[in-house]
């Protein structure tokens, strides 16, 4: 019997893989989407890395803590007092589960929605064939399908330490890091990245002693070093440790905890003994089961399936997305370069714009940029203008009660042209969007300070922090 065949087949289900299917279908085609991830019940949970192991689940916790640490420490302040303050961690983490397959479920709707065919297994190329490529499915059954069009959007995969692997009781991923059952006593993290600060965020607002090792001498190397500086303060404040320049060593774990031989920047050998470990130290492209060879698929030295700017690989009408291509990796990056391609496939030209994809920590204070930082300017030998302001000056974060931080903005010298907008601070994840959009319009940094912005709002340190590259700010 003939294979079922799609116009468009997607292997994948994550925030790459969902969003191409459903842009693929809205413009017409007929679409798949394989995806392999299983629920507690083992049945299926779209929305991959993102929604059940990373953004989502990460950012329910990071509410949840930052809730119990307001009202242990801060609602005081308010003149709100609070006894027998609890922690129901078990409740916590159903709560956060609960947030995942909401995630889930909307996905399954989605895909119902928009008609498209969602297979639950593991897709994996066999050969190509007159339809174009056939690929088997590994579910609870076993079927081939054919594919005109293929979008692999596989993800990627938590790295593991030489010799140390994840046994997510002690040693854990981002996944074991989701879902540790009791606050530990002690938490050790190797790697002071994203994941290194979210998480440790998220333990030692619940009462754990966080040691975040971290091998670079520089913390948050690729941040704007003045915001940089500036989030670390406030994370010695908050007594977030975190030992720069380090060597990790030896790991040993036993069912007493982990204990990790390092040593720190002047080469002084120490041991961290820890409940649990995190290790978060990048993550790997995602390959796995996916049969590239069969086809002539290639993948680039770090496992990447090597792609051109548009997202195409070595073979006509395979396209590639997401974390498996090179490429920050991020959820956002990932959607964009899926409703492009599903765009392109159509005769459109779709079109992803790296410089102006913003990044963002999840922390207190959180931490948001876009475009150049003040290092990489200088690098590039470009002559810029810089203006800051600081959160301290800002009546609606003097409101709040959270006044730690900046906004800054870097503007071309000659032309204004806004290159570089960082902010450490209250809802810095929100507030960048507005820098996104000035960049994209190819905005100037006068353009953001002759808008009306609403007060009282942390917006308002947006455009003070513009005004202040013409050395005009009015509130500080
Ligand atoms: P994935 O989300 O990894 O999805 C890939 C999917 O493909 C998975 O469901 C996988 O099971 C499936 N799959 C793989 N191989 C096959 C196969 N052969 N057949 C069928 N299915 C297959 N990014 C942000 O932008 N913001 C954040 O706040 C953020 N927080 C994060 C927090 C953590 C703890 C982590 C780990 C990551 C976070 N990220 C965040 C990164 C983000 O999760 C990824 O960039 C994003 O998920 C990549 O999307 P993707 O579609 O490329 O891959
Ligand atoms: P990361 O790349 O952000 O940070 C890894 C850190 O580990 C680096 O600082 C690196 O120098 C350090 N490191 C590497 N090897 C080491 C070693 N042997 N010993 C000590 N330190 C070592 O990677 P992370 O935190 O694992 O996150 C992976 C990716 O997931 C991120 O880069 C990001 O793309 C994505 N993510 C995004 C989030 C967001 O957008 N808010 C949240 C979490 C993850």
């Amino acid at each position: 019997m003939a294979n079922k065949q799609f116009d468009v087949v997607v292997i994948g289900g994550g925030p790459g893989g969902y969003i191409a299917a459903i842009r693929a279908a809205q413009l017409g085609f007929n679409v798949a989407c394989i995806d392999e991830w299983k629920n507690g019940k083992g049945g299926p949970a779209p929305g991959g890395t993102c929604t059940n192991v990373g953004c989502i689940p990460s950012k329910a916790l990071l509410q949840s803590s930052e809730h119990f640490e307001q009202a242990g420490h801060h609602f005081v302040d308010h003149g709100i007092k609070v006894e027998g303050l609890g922690l129901d961690i078990d409740k916590m983490l159903a709560r956060k589960d609960q947030v995942v397959k909401q995630n889930n479920d909307g996905i399954l709707y989605l895909f119902k929605k928009n008609k498209i065919s969602f297979f639950h297994g593991r897709g994996s190329f066999v050969k190509t064939d007159a339809a174009g490529y056939e690929i088997k499915v590994a579910g609870a059954a076993e079927e081939s399908i054919s594919g005109k069009h293929i979008i692999v959007a596989t993800g990627s995969n938590a790295r593991a330490l030489p010799g140390t692997p994840f046994d997510e009781e002690n040693i854990l991923s981002n996944d074991g890091a989701l879902r540790i059952g009791a606050v530990p006593k002690k938490l050790g993290l190797i790697g002071s990245g994203v994941i290194g600060l979210e998480m440790g965020s998220v333990w030692r607002r619940l009462g754990a002693e966080v040691t975040v090792l971290e091998a670079l001498p520089t913390f948050l190397g690729a941040v704007d070093e003045q915001i940089a500086k500036e989030a670390k303060k406030a994370f010695d404040k908050q007594k977030l440790k975190i030992e720069l320049g380090v060597k990790v060593g030896e790991i040993k774990s036993s069912k007493k905890g982990v204990s990790v031989a390092w040593t720190n920047a002047k080469g002084e050998a120490q041991t961290l003994e820890v409940d649990k470990l995190i290790v978060s130290i990048g993550r790997v492209p995602n390959t796995i089961g996916l049969n590239a060879e069969a086809v002539g698929l290639k993948l680039d030295e770090r496992g990447a399936i090597n792609v051109d700017d548009d997202c195409k690989t070595n073979l006509p009408n395979v396209w590639a997305i997401g974390d498996v291509v090179r490429g920050p990796m991020l959820a956002h990056k990932a959607e964009e370069e899926g409703v492009a391609v599903a765009e392109r496939i159509a005769g459109q030209h779709g079109h992803v714009n790296f410089n102006t994809v913003p990044w963002v920590i999840y922390t207190s204070p959180e931490i948001a940029w876009v475009g150049q930082t003040e290092q990489q300017l200088k690098a590039a030998g470009r002559a810029y203008k810089a203006g800051t302001f600081p959160f301290l000056a800002n009546g609606r974060a003097r409101a709040l009660g959270d006044t730690t931080g900046m906004v800054k903005f870097l503007a071309d010298a000659a032309t204004d042209e806004i290159l570089g907008v960082h902010i450490v601070g209250p809802q810095a994840s929100e507030l960048i969007s507005e820098a996104v959009v000035a960049m994209e319009f190819k905005a100037s940094a006068e353009d953001i300070a002759r808008i009306c912005h609403a007060h009282p709002s942390l917006s308002e340190a947006t455009k003070e922090a513009a005004l202040a590259v013409d050395k005009r700010t009015l509130n500080f």
